[in-house]
Protein backbone atom coordinates (compact mmCIF):
# COMPACT_ATOMS: atom_id res chain seq x y z
CA UNK A 1 0.00 0.00 0.00
CA UNK A 2 1.07 3.86 -0.45
CA UNK A 3 -0.42 6.63 1.51
CA UNK A 4 0.62 10.20 2.59
CA UNK A 5 3.29 10.00 5.69
CA UNK A 6 3.03 12.63 7.98
CA UNK A 7 6.62 12.23 10.18
CA UNK A 8 7.08 15.58 11.77
CA UNK A 9 4.29 18.11 12.81
CA UNK A 10 5.68 20.53 10.04
CA UNK A 11 2.47 20.78 7.82
CA UNK A 12 0.77 19.30 4.74
CA UNK A 13 4.17 20.56 2.97
CA UNK A 14 6.45 17.85 4.70
CA UNK A 15 3.92 14.66 3.87
CA UNK A 16 5.43 12.12 1.82
CA UNK A 17 4.23 9.55 -0.66
CA UNK A 18 5.41 6.28 0.75
CA UNK A 19 4.89 2.76 0.39
CA UNK A 20 4.29 0.47 3.36
CA UNK A 21 3.24 -2.56 4.56
CA UNK A 22 -0.53 -3.45 3.85
CA UNK A 23 -2.32 -3.65 7.32
CA UNK A 24 -4.08 -6.87 8.46
CA UNK A 25 -6.97 -6.32 10.83
CA UNK A 26 -7.09 -6.91 14.05
CA UNK A 27 -10.18 -8.43 15.64
CA UNK A 28 -13.15 -5.66 15.94
CA UNK A 29 -10.92 -4.48 12.43
CA UNK A 30 -11.57 -4.21 9.29
CA UNK A 31 -9.28 -3.26 6.15
CA UNK A 32 -10.81 -0.81 3.65
CA UNK A 33 -9.15 -0.36 -0.31
CA UNK A 34 -9.80 3.52 0.02
CA UNK A 35 -11.54 4.76 -2.97
CA UNK A 36 -11.81 8.54 -2.21
CA UNK A 37 -11.39 10.59 0.87
CA UNK A 38 -12.10 14.57 1.88
CA UNK A 39 -10.60 16.72 3.24
CA UNK A 40 -11.52 18.84 6.42
CA UNK A 41 -9.83 21.60 8.86
CA UNK A 42 -8.85 19.12 11.19
CA UNK A 43 -6.54 17.88 8.88
CA UNK A 44 -4.87 20.71 8.65
CA UNK A 45 -4.32 21.16 12.00
CA UNK A 46 -3.45 17.70 13.02
CA UNK A 47 -0.57 17.51 10.58
CA UNK A 48 0.58 20.65 12.99
CA UNK A 49 0.17 19.32 16.27
CA UNK A 50 -2.16 21.97 16.54
CA UNK A 51 -5.51 19.44 16.59
CA UNK A 52 -7.53 18.44 19.93
CA UNK A 53 -6.17 14.67 19.11
CA UNK A 54 -2.80 14.50 18.55
CA UNK A 55 -1.29 10.92 17.10
CA UNK A 56 1.53 9.31 17.61
CA UNK A 57 4.01 9.98 14.73
CA UNK A 58 4.37 8.68 11.84
CA UNK A 59 0.77 8.64 11.06
CA UNK A 60 -1.51 8.85 8.02
CA UNK A 61 -3.62 12.07 7.93
CA UNK A 62 -7.65 11.99 6.44
CA UNK A 63 -10.38 11.78 9.02
CA UNK A 64 -13.05 11.01 6.47
CA UNK A 65 -12.92 8.97 3.49
CA UNK A 66 -15.25 5.96 1.36
CA UNK A 67 -14.12 2.58 -0.03
CA UNK A 68 -14.63 -1.38 0.07
CA UNK A 69 -13.85 -3.72 2.34
CA UNK A 70 -11.12 -5.79 1.72
CA UNK A 71 -11.09 -7.52 4.43
CA UNK A 72 -12.42 -8.60 7.94
CA UNK A 73 -10.47 -9.32 11.45
CA UNK A 74 -12.13 -11.97 14.17
CA UNK A 75 -15.25 -11.01 15.37
CA UNK A 76 -16.82 -8.66 12.49
CA UNK A 77 -19.71 -10.50 11.23
CA UNK A 78 -22.36 -7.56 10.32
CA UNK A 79 -19.30 -6.69 7.16
CA UNK A 80 -18.27 -8.34 4.73
CA UNK A 81 -15.32 -8.08 1.91
CA UNK A 82 -16.81 -6.30 -1.17
CA UNK A 83 -19.35 -4.18 0.81
CA UNK A 84 -19.05 -0.36 0.16
CA UNK A 85 -18.41 1.57 3.26
CA UNK A 86 -18.04 5.23 4.47
CA UNK A 87 -15.31 5.67 7.39
CA UNK A 88 -14.51 8.30 10.30
CA UNK A 89 -10.94 7.39 11.30
CA UNK A 90 -9.27 10.08 12.74
CA UNK A 91 -7.22 9.17 10.59
CA UNK A 92 -5.81 6.90 7.50
CA UNK A 93 -7.92 8.48 4.74
CA UNK A 94 -4.98 9.71 2.49
CA UNK A 95 -3.54 5.81 1.60
CA UNK A 96 -4.40 3.42 -0.74
CA UNK A 97 -5.41 1.04 2.36
CA UNK A 98 -6.68 1.61 6.36
CA UNK A 99 -7.40 -0.54 8.86
CA UNK A 100 -10.11 0.70 11.23
CA UNK A 101 -12.33 -0.50 14.14
CA UNK A 102 -15.77 -1.65 13.00
CA UNK A 103 -17.73 0.64 15.05
CA UNK A 104 -16.16 3.38 12.78
CA UNK A 105 -18.04 1.62 9.74
CA UNK A 106 -20.95 3.59 7.97
CA UNK A 107 -22.23 0.58 5.21
CA UNK A 108 -23.31 2.53 2.54
CA UNK A 109 -26.67 1.87 0.80
CA UNK A 110 -27.11 1.33 -2.62
CA UNK A 111 -27.27 4.63 -4.67
CA UNK A 112 -24.91 6.59 -2.30
CA UNK A 113 -21.59 7.85 -4.41
CA UNK A 114 -18.48 7.20 -3.30
CA UNK A 115 -17.36 10.77 -3.75
CA UNK A 116 -20.58 11.82 -1.48
CA UNK A 117 -19.63 8.94 1.13
CA UNK A 118 -15.79 10.31 1.63
CA UNK A 119 -16.97 13.83 2.12
CA UNK A 120 -20.54 12.44 4.50
CA UNK A 121 -20.04 11.29 8.35
CA UNK A 122 -18.01 13.60 9.58
CA UNK A 123 -18.99 16.60 7.60
CA UNK A 124 -23.08 16.39 7.90
CA UNK A 125 -22.33 14.14 11.04
CA UNK A 126 -21.12 17.51 12.88
CA UNK A 127 -23.75 19.46 11.88
CA UNK A 128 -26.84 17.36 12.60
CA UNK A 129 -25.23 17.00 16.34
CA UNK A 130 -24.69 20.62 16.63
CA UNK A 131 -27.96 21.86 15.54
CA UNK A 132 -30.63 19.10 15.99
CA UNK A 133 -29.14 17.68 19.00
CA UNK A 134 -26.97 20.81 21.12
CA UNK A 135 -28.83 23.55 19.10
CA UNK A 136 -32.52 21.60 20.03
CA UNK A 137 -33.55 23.25 16.86
CA UNK A 138 -37.00 23.71 15.60
CA UNK A 139 -39.01 24.27 12.54
CA UNK A 140 -39.81 27.96 12.42
CA UNK A 141 -36.78 29.23 13.98
CA UNK A 142 -34.36 31.71 12.27
CA UNK A 143 -30.70 29.99 11.85
CA UNK A 144 -27.64 32.03 11.10
CA UNK A 145 -24.33 29.82 9.80
CA UNK A 146 -21.17 31.55 9.39
CA UNK A 147 -18.47 29.94 7.32
CA UNK A 148 -21.71 28.77 5.18
CA UNK A 149 -19.89 27.74 2.30
CA UNK A 150 -17.44 25.61 3.81
CA UNK A 151 -17.86 21.91 4.25
CA UNK A 152 -19.66 22.02 7.87
CA UNK A 153 -21.38 24.80 6.97
CA UNK A 154 -22.65 23.76 3.25
CA UNK A 155 -23.96 20.73 5.68
CA UNK A 156 -25.04 23.05 8.41
CA UNK A 157 -27.31 24.98 5.84
CA UNK A 158 -28.85 22.07 4.12
CA UNK A 159 -29.58 20.23 7.92
CA UNK A 160 -31.44 23.25 9.24
CA UNK A 161 -33.81 24.07 5.74
CA UNK A 162 -34.53 19.93 6.27
CA UNK A 163 -35.51 20.71 9.57
CA UNK A 164 -37.60 23.32 8.48
CA UNK A 165 -35.76 26.41 9.87
CA UNK A 166 -35.33 29.34 8.06
CA UNK A 167 -31.39 30.32 7.21
CA UNK A 168 -29.69 33.31 7.08
CA UNK A 169 -25.97 32.09 5.61
CA UNK A 170 -23.10 34.16 5.87
CA UNK A 171 -19.71 34.13 3.82
CA UNK A 172 -16.61 36.11 3.16
CA UNK A 173 -17.57 36.71 -0.25
CA UNK A 174 -20.41 37.56 -2.80
CA UNK A 175 -19.61 34.48 -4.89
CA UNK A 176 -19.70 32.13 -1.59
CA UNK A 177 -23.37 34.24 -0.93
CA UNK A 178 -24.31 33.13 -4.43
CA UNK A 179 -23.87 29.62 -3.65
CA UNK A 180 -25.40 29.53 -0.66
CA UNK A 181 -28.67 30.96 -1.93
CA UNK A 182 -28.19 28.17 -4.63
CA UNK A 183 -28.38 25.73 -1.69
CA UNK A 184 -31.63 26.69 -0.20
CA UNK A 185 -30.05 29.96 2.04
CA UNK A 186 -33.31 31.71 2.49
CA UNK A 187 -31.06 35.19 3.39
CA UNK A 188 -27.20 35.78 2.96
CA UNK A 189 -24.70 38.16 4.88
CA UNK A 190 -21.31 39.03 3.36
CA UNK A 191 -19.10 39.91 6.88
CA UNK A 192 -16.42 41.23 4.60
CA UNK A 193 -18.52 43.89 3.39
CA UNK A 194 -21.70 44.63 5.17
CA UNK A 195 -22.51 45.49 9.13
CA UNK A 196 -23.17 42.11 10.55
CA UNK A 197 -25.45 43.79 13.63
CA UNK A 198 -27.32 45.99 11.35
CA UNK A 199 -28.07 43.23 8.68
CA UNK A 200 -29.10 40.51 11.10
CA UNK A 201 -31.21 43.23 12.86
CA UNK A 202 -32.62 44.02 9.52
CA UNK A 203 -33.18 40.39 8.01
CA UNK A 204 -35.07 39.44 11.57
CA UNK A 205 -36.51 42.19 12.14
CA UNK A 206 -34.63 43.53 15.47
CA UNK A 207 -35.11 39.88 16.86
CA UNK A 208 -31.94 38.52 15.91
CA UNK A 209 -31.27 34.78 15.41
CA UNK A 210 -31.93 31.71 17.61
CA UNK A 211 -29.33 29.91 16.22
CA UNK A 212 -25.54 30.27 15.72
CA UNK A 213 -23.52 27.67 14.24
CA UNK A 214 -20.14 29.28 14.34
CA UNK A 215 -17.33 27.06 13.10
CA UNK A 216 -14.94 30.29 12.33
CA UNK A 217 -14.82 31.99 15.49
CA UNK A 218 -12.37 35.32 15.80
CA UNK A 219 -13.65 38.77 15.60
CA UNK A 220 -16.65 37.46 14.22
CA UNK A 221 -18.22 36.05 16.90
CA UNK A 222 -18.99 39.21 19.37
CA UNK A 223 -20.81 41.16 17.10
CA UNK A 224 -22.78 37.92 16.06
CA UNK A 225 -23.42 36.97 19.89
CA UNK A 226 -24.95 40.56 20.72
CA UNK A 227 -27.28 40.33 17.97
CA UNK A 228 -28.41 36.96 19.12
CA UNK A 229 -32.69 36.53 19.97
CA UNK A 230 -33.66 36.15 23.56
CA UNK A 231 -33.14 32.63 24.73
CA UNK A 232 -30.80 32.17 21.33
CA UNK A 233 -28.14 29.07 21.41
CA UNK A 234 -24.59 30.02 19.81
CA UNK A 235 -23.32 26.85 18.81
CA UNK A 236 -19.17 26.75 19.27
CA UNK A 237 -18.20 24.46 16.34
CA UNK A 238 -14.93 25.65 15.51
CA UNK A 239 -12.10 28.66 15.29
CA UNK A 240 -11.01 28.59 11.14
CA UNK A 241 -10.56 32.18 11.39
CA UNK A 242 -7.83 31.67 13.48
CA UNK A 243 -8.86 33.32 16.99
CA UNK A 244 -10.36 31.86 20.18
CA UNK A 245 -13.23 34.42 20.79
CA UNK A 246 -13.33 35.56 24.64
CA UNK A 247 -17.33 37.08 25.35
CA UNK A 248 -18.82 39.13 27.99
CA UNK A 249 -20.53 37.36 30.33
CA UNK A 250 -23.53 39.90 30.46
CA UNK A 251 -23.97 39.57 26.91
CA UNK A 252 -25.80 35.80 27.65
CA UNK A 253 -27.74 37.22 30.97
CA UNK A 254 -28.95 39.86 28.54
CA UNK A 255 -30.00 37.93 26.01
CA UNK A 256 -31.19 35.01 28.56
CA UNK A 257 -28.91 33.26 25.86
CA UNK A 258 -26.61 29.84 26.13
CA UNK A 259 -23.25 29.15 24.45
CA UNK A 260 -23.07 25.94 23.48
CA UNK A 261 -20.08 23.37 22.99
CA UNK A 262 -19.80 20.75 20.13
CA UNK A 263 -17.69 18.08 20.22
CA UNK A 264 -18.01 15.50 17.35
CA UNK A 265 -15.67 12.96 17.84
CA UNK A 266 -16.44 12.83 21.91
CA UNK A 267 -19.85 12.70 21.30
CA UNK A 268 -18.99 9.67 18.86
CA UNK A 269 -17.20 7.86 21.84
CA UNK A 270 -19.55 8.70 24.31
CA UNK A 271 -23.28 8.38 22.81
CA UNK A 272 -22.71 5.92 20.24
CA UNK A 273 -26.42 5.40 19.64
CA UNK A 274 -27.30 9.03 19.65
CA UNK A 275 -24.69 8.81 16.83
CA UNK A 276 -26.33 5.99 15.23
CA UNK A 277 -29.67 7.69 15.06
CA UNK A 278 -28.59 11.02 14.03
CA UNK A 279 -26.52 9.54 11.13
CA UNK A 280 -29.83 7.18 10.20
CA UNK A 281 -31.66 10.22 9.81
CA UNK A 282 -28.61 11.73 7.49
CA UNK A 283 -29.23 8.80 5.52
CA UNK A 284 -32.71 9.12 5.20
CA UNK A 285 -32.64 12.61 4.02
CA UNK A 286 -29.89 11.84 1.70
CA UNK A 287 -31.85 9.26 -0.27
CA UNK A 288 -34.90 12.05 0.06
CA UNK A 289 -32.65 14.35 -1.32
CA UNK A 290 -32.87 16.55 1.08
CA UNK A 291 -29.21 17.21 1.83
CA UNK A 292 -26.29 16.06 -0.97
CA UNK A 293 -22.37 16.89 0.27
CA UNK A 294 -20.93 20.52 -2.22
CA UNK A 295 -18.44 19.02 -4.16
CA UNK A 296 -16.20 21.74 -5.37
CA UNK A 297 -13.57 19.28 -6.74
CA UNK A 298 -12.37 15.94 -7.11
CA UNK A 299 -8.57 15.60 -7.52
CA UNK A 300 -6.37 13.05 -7.56
CA UNK A 301 -5.23 11.68 -4.54
CA UNK A 302 -1.54 13.04 -5.80
CA UNK A 303 -2.62 16.57 -5.29
CA UNK A 304 -3.25 16.16 -1.64
CA UNK A 305 -0.62 19.40 -1.29
CA UNK A 306 -2.81 21.57 -3.62
CA UNK A 307 -5.79 20.70 -1.86
CA UNK A 308 -4.18 21.64 1.63
CA UNK A 309 -3.14 25.20 -0.18
CA UNK A 310 -6.69 25.61 -1.04
CA UNK A 311 -8.54 24.82 1.92
CA UNK A 312 -5.74 27.00 3.84
CA UNK A 313 -6.09 30.27 2.16
CA UNK A 314 -10.24 29.81 2.26
CA UNK A 315 -10.51 28.48 -1.63
CA UNK A 316 -12.75 25.65 -1.07
CA UNK A 317 -16.77 25.97 -1.84
CA UNK A 318 -18.25 22.96 0.21
CA UNK A 319 -15.81 20.06 0.06
CA UNK A 320 -12.57 18.73 -1.22
CA UNK A 321 -12.34 15.39 -2.68
CA UNK A 322 -9.57 13.17 -3.41
CA UNK A 323 -9.61 10.67 -5.29
CA UNK A 324 -7.49 6.99 -6.57
CA UNK A 325 -6.51 6.03 -9.43
N1 LIG B 1 -16.58 20.82 16.87
C1 LIG B 1 -16.48 19.77 16.08
O1 LIG B 1 -16.83 18.65 16.46
C2 LIG B 1 -15.95 19.97 14.71
C3 LIG B 1 -16.04 18.95 13.73
C4 LIG B 1 -15.59 19.23 12.43
C5 LIG B 1 -15.01 20.48 12.14
N2 LIG B 1 -14.90 21.39 13.14
C6 LIG B 1 -14.31 22.72 12.90
O2 LIG B 1 -15.11 23.43 11.98
C7 LIG B 1 -14.30 24.38 11.30
C8 LIG B 1 -14.57 24.29 9.81
O3 LIG B 1 -14.14 23.04 9.29
P1 LIG B 1 -14.35 22.69 7.75
O4 LIG B 1 -13.72 21.36 7.53
O5 LIG B 1 -15.76 22.91 7.37
O6 LIG B 1 -13.43 23.81 7.08
P2 LIG B 1 -13.64 24.68 5.73
O7 LIG B 1 -14.38 23.90 4.73
O8 LIG B 1 -12.29 25.21 5.39
O9 LIG B 1 -14.58 25.87 6.21
C9 LIG B 1 -14.12 26.83 7.07
C10 LIG B 1 -14.67 28.18 6.70
O10 LIG B 1 -14.14 29.12 7.64
C11 LIG B 1 -13.97 30.37 7.01
N3 LIG B 1 -12.68 30.97 7.38
C12 LIG B 1 -12.53 32.14 8.00
N4 LIG B 1 -11.25 32.43 8.19
C13 LIG B 1 -10.55 31.42 7.68
C14 LIG B 1 -9.15 31.16 7.55
N5 LIG B 1 -8.24 32.01 8.03
N6 LIG B 1 -8.76 30.01 6.96
C15 LIG B 1 -9.67 29.14 6.50
N7 LIG B 1 -11.02 29.34 6.58
C16 LIG B 1 -11.45 30.48 7.16
C17 LIG B 1 -14.08 30.14 5.50
O11 LIG B 1 -15.28 30.78 5.08
P3 LIG B 1 -15.31 32.31 4.67
O12 LIG B 1 -14.19 32.54 3.67
O13 LIG B 1 -16.65 32.46 4.06
O14 LIG B 1 -15.12 33.09 5.94
C18 LIG B 1 -14.22 28.64 5.33
O15 LIG B 1 -15.15 28.32 4.33
C19 LIG B 1 -12.85 24.09 11.70
O16 LIG B 1 -12.46 25.00 12.70
C20 LIG B 1 -12.93 22.70 12.25
O17 LIG B 1 -11.89 22.43 13.18
C21 LIG B 1 -15.35 21.16 14.39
Amino acid sequence: MHAWLCTSLDGADALQWTELPTPEPAAGELRVAVAAASLNFPDLLIVKGQYQFKPPLPFVPGAEFAGTVEAVGEGVTHLRPGMPVAVIGGTGGFGTHACVKASQVLPLPPGFAMTDGAAFAFTYGTSHHALMDRGQLKAGETVLVLGAAGGVGSAALQIAKAAGARVIAAASSDEKCALCRELGADATLNYSTQDVRETLKALTGGKGPDVVYDPVGGALAEPVFRSIAWRGRYLVIGFAGGGIPALPWNLALLKGASVVGVFWGEFVKREPQAFAAGLGELVRWYGEGKVKPVIDAVMPMAELKAAYARMATRQVRGKLVLQHG
